[in-house]
């Protein structure tokens, strides 16, 4: 979702905007901007519709000189993508511009009272309302006289503490001023931002991924908090509680994340990447010695761990089908009912909740607006919540009670992949885990430990099929509709397979349990229909072939993947995929791999923007 980049120093502030907006782009938008303010005071004001590439065309034409400005990538909310309603706005008559992520929920009458004061609105945005009330608050400061000579932003700090009062709803914003040349300022509710620490520069950003290369030390504005930001100083202060210390934090990053390394797609090189991103989520995570997890994190006493009896999770997306791998984890393994809410629903839901109920949310950018207002609701009412997070530093991550991290690594591609892997895995170690506080013997415990050491190679193997998903994915990128069916265990796999072909090749997917197929679905069965069937040995391996007989019946090709060495189920299908096979709570992991690229190829093959899907974002951060 948008994305937020602001500099001040002695570099070319351009170069580094566009760059940081480069790296952003993974988060989806249409439309950008930046503003620059150059040696004589003028502001540079560029703006282009759809991508980076663009805008940067247009910066060369322009070449704005100057040492500080803000960038913006918009995903539109209000208003179409437009130039006009493009980032950044515009302040009074030009006095100050401002760049926004969020949403600002009183707009309207903020709006209707502005325009009143004699305000003119270029945009159909809820932005620009934040900008004309910065600047009209920035008016009546000024009115009241000079600053004192020890205070000189005293009244740019104080017109937005006091627009901010009257905002309603979520926003990270940076903001430049014409009469205080020298500052940007930045504040945020609800929306991340961050700001790098360099020697004579300060960057800002909506996540640390601009940073990198730039600077090492980073820091987490908080909810509530201002930022007052020159080349050599940078104060933060709390709405409420006035001045405050920052915290200097190390960036840890992994330059060659940002780098396709040979691979065309970020997409494809983070399925590549799974084997080591499963290997990274289970180092130092698996203890052979107890025969169970071990997670550094939880902040909770095994005793409170105990206590729990059951298990809500919550999350959104690709996180919300990892979460129902997670639910037959955990009660086939640790024998404890589980529940999987869509965090939007949770939380306005208000179910009952006992005392006993422990809540993991879910998400891999840890930024996700539902997720974490779901993962507030229940801390309000007083249960323990956990995260499970991608991204360290991320809201849910800092909000929960504690948490787990996966260490898949950046994810650049939109369609989530190697995060999704790692979930599953985190999420059946958990269950592990509680297997082992409950009821799991010692063996059975050592027994899960060894397959899921052996699982990236399985991983590894899987892969391997990645020329025949392509020759597949030739013979059926043309059709319209697809069905992806599996059961049990592969059932989620069967809905993560739909979503990765709808997200990224825009093609009508529907994954449902295989034996419902005969409820509905199987009305659209025709010969361009294909069926993706999940269906390696367990038992109900010959329920599943017996629906895909059905299909077959009914003249609609099948897909199917199966495990190796399976002759049945190939004899039935049109086209087969063969995958390693593994003990039945590890086969999504490996029966998702094939599925990730079939939707990749087809994607590809149909001409689409694989890593940046028209109107996706890689991190939701609006209701
Ligand atoms: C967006 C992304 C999905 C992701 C979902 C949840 O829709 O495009 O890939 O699964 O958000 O994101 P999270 O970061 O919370 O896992």
């Amino acid at each position: 979702m948008c994305g937020i980049v602001g500099y001040v120093g002695s570099r070319n502030a351009s170069e580094f905007l566009l760059e940081g907006l480069r790296r952003l782009e993974y988060r989806g938008y249409d439309s950008a901007g930046l503003a620059v303010r150059d040696q004589h005071g003028a502001t540079c004001v560029i703006k282009a519709v759809g991508r980076i590439a663009g805008l940067a065309e247009k910066a060369m034409i322009s070449s704005p000189e100057g040492n500080i400005g803000i960038g913006h990538t918009r995903w539109a909310t209000h208003g179409p993508a437009t130039e006009e309603n493009a980032h950044p706005h515009f302040g009074g008559d030009q006095i100050l511009t401002l760049v926004h992520n969020g949403v600002i929920e009183n707009y309207q009458t903020l709006k209707e009272r502005l325009e009143i004061e004699g305000y003119c609105f270029r945009s159909a945005t809820d932005t620009e309302v934040a900008a004309h009330l910065i600047a009209s608050c920035l008016e009546a400061e000024e009115q009241k006289g000079p600053p004192p000579a020890n205070d000189p932003y005293r009244h740019p700090v104080a017109a937005i503490q006091a627009a901010l009062g009257q905002l309603q709803g979520t926003y990270g914003l940076v903001v430049m001023f014409r009469d205080y040349p020298q500052v940007i300022i930045a504040a945020r509710l609800g929306s991340p931002l961050v700001l790098g620490v360099g020697k004579g520069e300060h960057f800002v950003a909506s996540d640390a991924s601009p940073l990198v290369g730039y600077t090492d030390k980073i820091v987490y504005l908080a909810d509530h908090q201002i930022a007052v930001i020159t080349a050599d100083s940078l104060h933060v202060t709390h709405r409420r509680q006035g001045r405050v210390q920052h915290n200097v934090e190390r960036l840890e990053s992994n330059t060659s994340e940002a780098t396709l390394n040979g691979f065309a797609h970020y997409m494809l090189k983070e399925i590549f990447e799974q084997p080591e991103s499963l290997t990274n989520a289970m180092r130092g995570r698996l203890c052979e010695q107890d025969a169970t997890a071990v997670f550094g994190g939880l902040n909770l006493t095994r005793q409170q761990l105990r206590q729990v009896n059951r298990i809500l999770l919550t999350a959104c997306g690709t996180s919300w089908h990892a979460a129902l791998v997670g639910e037959y984890a955990v009660e086939e393994l640790a024998r404890m009912p589980v529940e999987v809410e869509y965090a939007s629903e949770l939380r306005y839901r208000n179910p009952p909740v006992e005392h006993d109920t422990l809540l993991f949310a879910i998400s891999q950018s840890g930024e996700t607006a539902d997720t974490l207002a779901a993962l507030r609701e229940m801390r309000r009412k007083g249960n323990p919540t956990l995260a499970i997070c991608n991204v360290v530093g991320s809201t849910i991550a800092q909000e929960a009670d504690g948490g787990i991290f996966l260490h898949a690594g950046t994810e650049i591609g939109v369609a989530s992949t190697k995060a999704y892997t790692s979930q599953c895995l985190v999420l059946t170690m958990l269950a592990l885990y509680f297997g082992r506080l409950r009821h799991i013997s010692y063996d059975a415990g050592r027994r899960v430990i060894d397959a899921m050491h052996g699982l990236p190679d399985k991983v590894r193997q899987s892969l391997q099929v990645n020329e025949e998903v392509r020759r597949i994915a030739t013979k059926y990128c043309h059709e319209q509709n697809f069905l992806y069916l599996g059961r049990q265990y592969n059932f989620p796999s069967a809905l993560e397979g739909a979503l990765k072909l709808k997200e990224i090749s825009y093609i009508h997917a529907e994954g449902y349990p295989a034996a419902e197929m005969k409820h509905g679905p199987i009305a659209l069965v025709d010969e361009h229909t294909p069926s993706v069937f999940i269906v390696p040995q367990g038992f109900v391996y010959d329920k599943v072939l017996a629906n895909m007989e059905e299909i077959k019946a009914r003249g609609g090709p099948v897909i199917a993947v199966v495990e190796d060495g399976d002759t049945k189920a190939s004899k039935i299908a049109d086209d087969v995929i063969f995958t390693p096979s593994v003990d039945e709570f590890l086969q999504p992991i490996v029966s998702i791999v094939p599925l990730q690229l079939l939707a990749y190829h087809i994607a590809v093959l149909r001409g689409c923007d694989v890593d940046k899907p028209r109107n996706l974002a890689k991190s939701v951060t609006v209701e």
